[in-house]
């Protein structure tokens, strides 16, 4: 009678230890599914996946999300096909899918891969991939059968590919939610665009709404400069594939890129000992980030009140402020005078900025940039070039042919680069002069200011900046004219 309790206490204890094992396992097995309420852990902890619903909506979705970061699901099996009750079941099916069965044991939602699988596992790995494999083959990439970073959801987790297998012609792409609540597939996309160097770019529908510039060898023009501390960018191309990802650079700093439902591509950090995200930036930043915010042969400032400019050289094609122009959509500089290509003609060179969109281009990978600019001017309609390849000290070429479009002025954490730009030789010399005065002036700025600075060195910190930048600015105001006045005696007497 006394060994009853005994045995019924072990019997419960050894249930509920079976129970936890089968709690704390990473694999879905035709023997071991995953019911509503269950879920299963990665290795070491860092993604659960099971089944969740959001706000107030019934709608139940089978996921998988940051262990210490539920409201954080990374990847959504079923966007378009919600259950609406706590019956679902994730298991193996017959051939060897992974499927989603409701509670009369129709499929849901399946994996849909072609060839049987014999001995099928599913398993949640550390880096939140969910594979499908044959348990009797090896366990390296090549033996999944199907994984969920192949199809992702809003989510871009490290070592999943954002990109095109050029093979298959398969794309995987970031497709939003369609609202905070709702999984379901939103109007956004993010994407690689791999015709010429490749870009990311946000399109709503089939309208592109933001880009980056395209891939120089080593970062995707106009994203900001913070990859070397918390992840690596990486662009692959190879005969199979053409894909974007990034790695972390250190593991106890995790970082996601999330394109939102209002179509905002978010880059969010976590330190190891949080359990909350920091968005770190978040795209389009500002109004030049509209994709052809300025249109044509423009330059978008986002710090000037007016912020669109015309490119030296052209004008606004009708009348009047462009940027009123822009809330019209009657966006065109045109050229000041037409190229006749006949006369001399030269290259301007804006630095760092965000490229243009490659609408027109030629890509010409063996040139550097002096031959890429004997071949630029040899050809009338080229517009303008630069270097395709950053990488080491620069090499490539890459042409633009008619009109350049999305090009911005980067503010200095974002990572731009150089273009030179066709124009009369007219255009060259009225430049290099007004950036002779505008040298001379700060020179003359400076040289007062260190003058000055022995006087104010009892002052504190802030103040002596307070005072050197105003005097600075005074000066530079001070001198303009008689800067002006100098300058152009300086012409003169050139001519004379
Ligand atoms: C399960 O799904 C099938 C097919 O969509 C549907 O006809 C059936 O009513 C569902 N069962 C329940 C209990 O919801
Ligand atoms: C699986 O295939 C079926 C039939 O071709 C299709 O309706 C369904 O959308 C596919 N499911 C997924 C998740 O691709
Ligand atoms: C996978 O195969 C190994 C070795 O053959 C075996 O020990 C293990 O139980 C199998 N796992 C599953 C889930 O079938
Ligand atoms: C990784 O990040 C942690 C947390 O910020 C920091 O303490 C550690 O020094 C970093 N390790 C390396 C190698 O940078
Ligand atoms: C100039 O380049 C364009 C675009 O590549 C090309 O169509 C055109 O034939 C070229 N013209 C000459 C004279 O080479
Ligand atoms: C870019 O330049 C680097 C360094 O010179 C070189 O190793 C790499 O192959 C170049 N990439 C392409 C696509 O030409």
């Amino acid at each position: 009678m006394e060994s009853l309790p005994l045995l019924t206490i072990f019997c419960t204890l050894f249930i509920s230890s079976l129970h936890n094992l089968s709690l704390a396992a990473d694999t879905i097995t035709p023997d071991l599914p995953i019911k509503d309420g269950q879920t299963l852990i990665s290795s070491s902890q860092t993604f659960e996946l099971g089944f969740f619903s959001r706000g107030t909506s019934k709608n139940r979705y089978f996921g998988i999300w940051y262990k210490k970061s539920p409201e954080t699901v990374v990847w959504v099996a079923n966007r378009n096909s919600p259950l609406t009750d706590l019956f679902g079941v994730i298991t193996i099916g017959n051939k060897g899918n992974l499927v989603l069965l409701n509670e009369t044991k129709n499929v849901i939602w399946s994996s849909n891969v072609s060839r049987i699988i014999a001995r099928p596992v599913a398993q949640l790995l550390d880096s939140g991939n969910l594979v499908l494999r044959d348990n009797g083959s090896s366990r390296n990439t090549e033996s999944y059968r199907w994984q969920s970073f192949d199809h992702p959801s809003d989510t871009l987790l490290p070592g999943m590919k954002l990109g095109w297998n050029l093979k298959s012609g398969q794309e995987s792409y970031l497709t939003s939610w369609r609202s905070i609540n709702d999984p379901s597939p939103g109007e956004f996309t993010y994407r690689l665009d791999i015709h010429g160097l490749p870009d990311l770019f946000i399109a709503s529908g089939s309208v592109k709404k933001a880009r980056t510039g395209p891939w120089n060898g080593v970062f995707f023009g106009g994203t900001p400069n913070l990859h070397n501390s918390v992840f690596q960018p990486i662009l692959v191309h190879n005969e199979d594939e053409m894909y974007y990802m990034y790695r972390l650079v250190n593991n106890s700093v995790s970082t996601i890129l999330t394109l939102d439902q209002s179509g905002s591509v978010e880059r969010f950090v976590m330190y190891d000992q949080n359990s909350e995200w920091t968005m770190l930036y978040s795209t389009p930043m500002d109004v030049c980030e509209n994709y052809g915010q300025c249109g044509a042969n423009a330059i978008c400032k986002a710090r000037k009140s007016t912020i669109c400019e015309c490119l030296q050289g052209f004008r606004s094609a009708t009348e009047g402020d462009l940027d009123i122009q822009n809330l019209f959509g009657s966006r065109k500089c045109a050229r000041i005078s037409t190229l006749d290509c006949q006369r001399d003609e030269g290259f301007l060179k804006l630095p760092g900025i965000k490229l243009p969109d490659l609408l027109e281009f030629r890509l010409i990978e063996s040139m550097d940039l002096k031959e890429c600019e004997a071949e630029c001017s040899k050809n009338c309609s080229c517009s303008a070039f630069g270097n395709s390849n950053l990488s080491g000290s620069g090499s490539g070429c890459l042409m633009w042919f008619g009109d350049l479009v999305d090009i911005i002025q980067l503010p200095g954490r974002m990572m731009g680069q150089d273009i030179h730009i066709r124009v009369p030789v007219s255009e060259l010399a009225s430049t290099s002069n007004s950036k002779r005065k505008k040298r001379l002036k700060i020179a003359l700025a400076a040289s007062v200011s260190t003058l000055l600075g022995s006087f104010i060195s009892g002052w504190n910190l802030k103040a002596r900046e307070v005072f050197l930048v105003r005097l600075q600015m005074d000066i530079y105001r001070n001198t303009k004219h008689f800067l002006t006045v100098s300058s152009n005696r300086e012409v003169g007497s050139h001519t004379a």
